[in-house]
């Protein structure tokens, strides 16, 4: 197979970028190892910064992104037990938008095809060759477990956080800046009306909790575990119970809980991101904690950079945009690194956390809700710096 852009990942760096591309008539075939199924029903976050927004449905990728998914013009930091309000929309005139990553994978996807897209699942892709030629190829099996070769102007690397593509950029598939964190997420799905308009993210003495939603019968809620922790040992009542505790002073509204997970997190940023004509945007890249929702928009800003620099590569043979595009992507990558880090730290509790630890924590947590600069940067933060090159 020959193509303009071979793009390794059907996420929604891959499938923004490969839509993006076609907007600038340039062409692409996207592969990715799981099913359409998988893609579409694997839960992931629910938090869309405002440029995110705005992208997916300026570019006819979502609409369901403004009519589906709900506006949110605040979050409450919960500590000692009381709320305090963020008010995004009083502090930095932004907001986000609730809606679920696979919902706007599925609009993704649909788009693609529907546009007659090369688009294939159930494909694996096994290295990269050939970044530094003009013709470097993307070397996999497709679904029958026969060998596919894709030769390209360029290959994109969106395959998510095990990426293959990252070997043949930063020279190991491992290879990066990271931080590993000795906690974990226990995510619930349950069927409850919401507990609270907006989001809730709550520290205290037994650990960190996020109250999210999904719709007006589906609520999205997340305890801070050991990342060891077996999701089927804890039994329902255990669950709330241990939920309500950690949102102390708030009543949450239950109901029987249909889907248990727990998300193992981790900081990572790799050395490099672009090798001759191969790049690595998204989880690929990076990967963040959660806390904080930065990562699917995250890989939305890299799309947004890597688009522009693709256009002025193959229509303008300008490789300027291309050559900044690892030191642009990485000013917003580390600005994002730090905040999810900051988040992650300044709610949850460590297992060796001492008297001291606990109470400093509290400390700064009232340093930043008692004060307009502390509440700014968070509101600025959470909803998103503004997008370069749009
Ligand atoms: C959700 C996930 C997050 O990591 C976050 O910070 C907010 C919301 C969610 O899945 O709803």
């Amino acid at each position: 197979v020959r193509t303009q852009v071979a793009i390794i990942g059907a996420g929604p760096a891959g499938l923004l970028l490969s839509h993006l591309l076609a907007k600038a008539g340039i062409e692409s075939v996207v592969i990715d190892s799981r099913t359409r199924d998988e893609i579409e029903h694997t839960i992931r976050a629910g938090i869309l910064e405002q440029g995110t927004v705005e992208i997916l449905s300026e570019s006819g990728a979502s609409d369901r992104v403004r009519t589906v998914g709900n506006r949110h013009e605040g979050v409450e930091l919960r500590f000692a037990g009381e709320g305090h309000r963020i008010d995004f929309e009083a502090l930095v005139g932004r907001a986000v938008w609730l809606f679920p990553q696979h919902e706007a994978l599925k609009d993704l996807i649909a788009v693609r095809l529907a546009e007659g897209q090369d688009l294939r699942f159930n494909v694996t892709a096994q290295r990269v060759e050939g970044a530094e030629t003009d013709r470097p190829r993307v070397i996999a099996t497709d679904a029958e477990g026969r060998p596919l070769e894709i030769e390209a102007d360029f290959v994109v690397g969106a395959d998510g956080s095990r990426s293959v593509a990252r070997a043949a950029v930063s020279g190991s598939s491992t290879g990066g800046y990271f931080r590993e964190y000795p906690f974990a997420w226990f995510g619930i799905l349950c069927e409850a009306p919401p507990s609270s308009d907006e989001l809730i993210y709550s520290n205290s003495p037994n650990g960190f909790a996020l109250i999210s939603q999904r719709s007006a019968t589906i609520q999205r809620m997340y305890l801070q575990c050991d990342p060891d922790l077996d999701p089927n040992a804890m039994s329902d009542r255990q669950i709330w119970d241990d939920l309500q505790s950690r949102v102390d002073g708030h009543t949450l509204i239950e109901g029987p809980i249909f889907q248990r997970d727990v998300l193992r997190f981790r900081s990572f940023v790799a050395h490099e991101l672009l090798r001759g004509r191969v790049a690595l945007i998204g989880d690929a890249a990076h990967t963040v904690p959660p806390t904080g929702a930065k990562g699917m928009n995250l890989a939305v800003a890299d799309v947004v950079l890597l688009n522009n620099a693709l256009q002025a590569l193959l229509l303008d043979d300008d490789s300027r945009l291309l050559e900044a595009f690892p030191e642009t992507a990485l000013k917003r990558i580390w600005k994002a690194q730090h905040f999810s880090w900051w988040m992650t730290s300044m709610l949850h509790v460590g297992p060796d956390a001492t008297d001291f630890d606990r109470l400093r924590q509290v400390g700064e947590l009232r340093s930043v809700v008692e004060s307009e600069a502390g509440r700014r940067y968070l509101a600025e933060a959470y909803t998103g710096w503004p997008l370069e090159g749009r």
